[in-house]
């Protein structure tokens, strides 16, 4: 795993303040974030060893996130400590019905670099990126001698031109519906299964797949010539934040384990709807028990 770590500042709001208007917040929770330590903790907690590669600043926020990816299972040596650089610092407004608005300052993780990838661990059959990270970080990890050879992931999010670059060396692809309406040029997002199928546009080899995760409507696997839709569980969200990182996560680690995307989706699904359950992303992360117990007899 190559990613962003963040400290998330959450101002729980009425409503989501417009272009110029102020709003006023009923509670400020600092909690920890950042798509990459997200989805890190979501693999760990799904039962994958987990290593990050990424970096903070050498301040107390720093500190705790590292601290706290530890006590989550994830190994954290590939993580720097820089001196001159602040660690990545997310303010992230929430409404009543679990919406959000995130703004982030990327701080440390724009000085994660190509060359701090190293060599590949021999046993990491999964590699995960996203794109709080420099899309050339995430090209060095998915053309780094072995890497053809693992399962390459990319969660496009969030969606920035220079993803397109990456598409041709990743082997899954993740995006939700309105990063898919960017990559592939459509004004509106899709909001269907059979809309989300449009993401075929992105696929260059019969061997590489695309999952549109689809909000309430679960996700969908689209290769060249089929698809696969798992729907969501139901769930009355409480914030929807780090959920499309907890899928990530969780069905990096599943298919890390070797199952298949179809085994798979219906627990990654399952995990993200229980992170919708609790407030922020990494305390909201489920384990493997609590997404199959969701999975079988609901949340
Ligand atoms: O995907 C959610 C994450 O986006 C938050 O934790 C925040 O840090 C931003 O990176």
């Amino acid at each position: 795993m190559v990613g962003s770590i963040n400290v998330d500042l959450i101002q729980s709001v009425e409503g989501l303040p417009r272009p110029g208007e102020t709003v006023l917040s009923f509670r400020s929770t600092r909690l920890p974030g950042g798509k990459g330590a997200n989805q890190a903790v979501a693999a760990a907690r799904m039962g994958a060893p987990t290593r990050m590669t990424g970096a903070v600043g050498t301040d107390e926020g720093g500190e705790w996130m590292r601290r706290l990816l530890q006590e989550h299972g994830v190994e954290t040596d590939g993580i720097r400590s820089l001196e001159d650089y602040s660690t990545g610092l997310a303010l992230i407004a929430v409404d009543c019905s679990g919406e959000n608005q995130i703004i982030v300052n990327s701080g440390a993780n724009e000085a994660v670099e190509p060359f701090h990838i190293g060599a590949l661990a021999q046993d990491a059959r999964a590699l995960l990126a996203q794109l709080e990270i420099k899309a050339d970080t995430v090209r060095a990890l998915f053309t780094t001698p072995g890497a053809e050879d693992r399962i390459r992931i990319l969660n496009a999010a969030p969606a920035l031109p220079e993803a397109h670059g990456l598409f041709e060396h990743t082997d899954i692809l993740i995006v939700n519906q309105h990063e898919l309406a960017h990559y592939v040029a459509l004004d509106v997002a899709p909001e269907t299964a059979e809309e989300a199928l449009v993401a075929r546009k992105l696929i260059s080899r019969p061997d590489q797949v695309v999952i549109v995760t689809l909000g309430a409507l679960g996700a969908v696997a689209v290769w060249q010539d089929r698809h696969f839709h798992a729907p969501a569980l139901s769930v009355n969200p409480v914030d929807t934040i780090g959920a499309g990182d907890c899928f990530c996560g969780a069905l990096a680690a599943l298919l890390d384990a070797g199952e298949t995307i179809e085994s798979a989706l219906p627990l990654a699904n399952a995990a993200a709807a229980l992170c919708t359950q609790k407030e922020g992303a990494i305390p909201a992360m489920p384990s493997r028990s609590e997404a199959e117990a969701a999975l079988t007899g609901g949340v």
